[in-house]
């Protein structure tokens, strides 16, 4: 994605300023702007409102986070020091609980710098452990971008789900790294983006990036998907994952009936997610999803969607068990049914 303004990435560390510089997608499409999270409390607040969002992207927030708590902090006693960067990093875990590189990223930067040997290494540690975890987002995804081109024929129709892009990542993206990489390779690739109520992450943000890089993007309600299948439109369905237990795929509400509509009409469904994502100790059922606001639902603005006496459920991720995957594409390659032996490729890598 070619990237406006300051950074080139979506979300980066500026080391002059010791904090974290992001893109806000909540105001895309409409306003493209550079923010900067200088505190912990700004940080949570911008992963709370989604102004940082994606798996891999929070994965970096979490690491980044902990550097930020480090370099910040006045302290120099190193139990009050270390005690106050656990605090942070509880804070931040809090935020969103269902996409696991939250966590992931979080607890590389703490073991990072709970093995260094004074508050000043510690801080050393913490943002060269933040720095890596960015750098090889990168790598990762042009990884997964790899392996999954090949799975798409020279000549296509992708269906894809919320936005599992350059914005969700660092760069490049991990479905959509896929839709890239084959783009790169010469095929021609069209995407169909479900617009992914109630926040839009697939009109917002998915159509946004993939016309910004001049690839075929066409918007439809998420309602159209089973239909388009059935019209013969689609060629394959290729989502992101916030999180894969070994029984289920967590991602952006709505996944689920996508999976299921795709099989019903024989298309592959599948997941691009780095090894980072996988939490193969869980099964679908010890699994938090987030559920968010009402407002998310009734509101658009001023305007009532909803009356008051409607309760909402507003769930933001569910789950697709695994039977309905037909592969999933990671950075050490694609891992095909039965999971319970490929997943073996992945047991030692996160
Ligand atoms: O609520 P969001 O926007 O953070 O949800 C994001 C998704 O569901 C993505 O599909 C997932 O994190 C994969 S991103 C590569």
């Amino acid at each position: 994605m070619k990237m406006k303004g300051e950074t080139p990435y979506t979300i980066a560390w500026d080391a002059e300023n010791n904090c974290i510089v992001y893109i806000d997608q909540t105001l895309l499409p409409g306003r493209y702007e550079v923010a900067r999270c200088r505190t912990v409390d700004e940080l949570a607040g911008a992963i709370r409102r989604l102004a940082i969002r994606g798996a891999p992207a929070l994965g970096i927030a979490g690491a980044m986070g902990v550097a930020l708590a480090a370099v910040r902090s006045g302290e120099r006693d190193p139990v009050r020091f270390r005690r106050d960067l656990h605090r942070a990093a509880e804070i931040l875990r809090s935020t969103r609980p269902t996409a696991v590189n939250l966590g992931w990223g979080i607890d590389r930067v703490l073991g990072a710098a709970d093995a260094a040997g004074s508050v000043e290494a510690a801080k050393e540690a913490a943002v060269r452990e933040a720095g890596a975890v960015a750098g090889e987002d990168e790598v990762t995804c042009r990884r997964i971008g790899a392996f999954g081109a090949e799975l798409l024929p020279e000549r296509c129709t992708v269906l894809t789900h919320c936005n599992a892009g350059a914005l969700a990542c660092r760069c490049w993206g991990t479905a959509l790294g896929v839709v890239r990489s084959a783009v790169e390779a010469g095929k021609d690739v069209r995407v169909i983006a479900c617009e992914t109520r109630p926040l839009n992450q697939g009109s917002r943000l998915t159509c946004w990036e993939l016309a910004q890089d001049g690839i075929d993007v066409t918007l439809i309600t998420d309602s159209a998907a089973a239909y388009l299948m059935r019209k013969g439109v689609i060629d394959a369905v290729i989502v992101g994952a916030d999180r894969i237990t070994r029984d289920a795929v967590f991602n952006k509400i709505g996944t689920y009936m996508h999976a299921i509509s795709a099989r019903h009409h024989g298309i592959p469904f599948y997941v691009a997610a780095p090894v980072s994502t996988f939490d193969p100790a869980r099964s679908e059922v010890d699994v938090v999803v987030e559920e968010r606001d009402r407002g998310e639902l009734a509101r658009c603005g001023d305007r009532m969607l909803a009356p008051d006496g409607a309760s909402v459920l507003n769930y933001a991720f569910d789950a697709t068990p695994l039977d309905l995957v037909d592969a999933i594409v990671t950075d050490v390659g694609v891992l095909r049914p039965p999971y319970a032996e490929s997943f073996r490729l992945i047991e030692g890598k996160r």
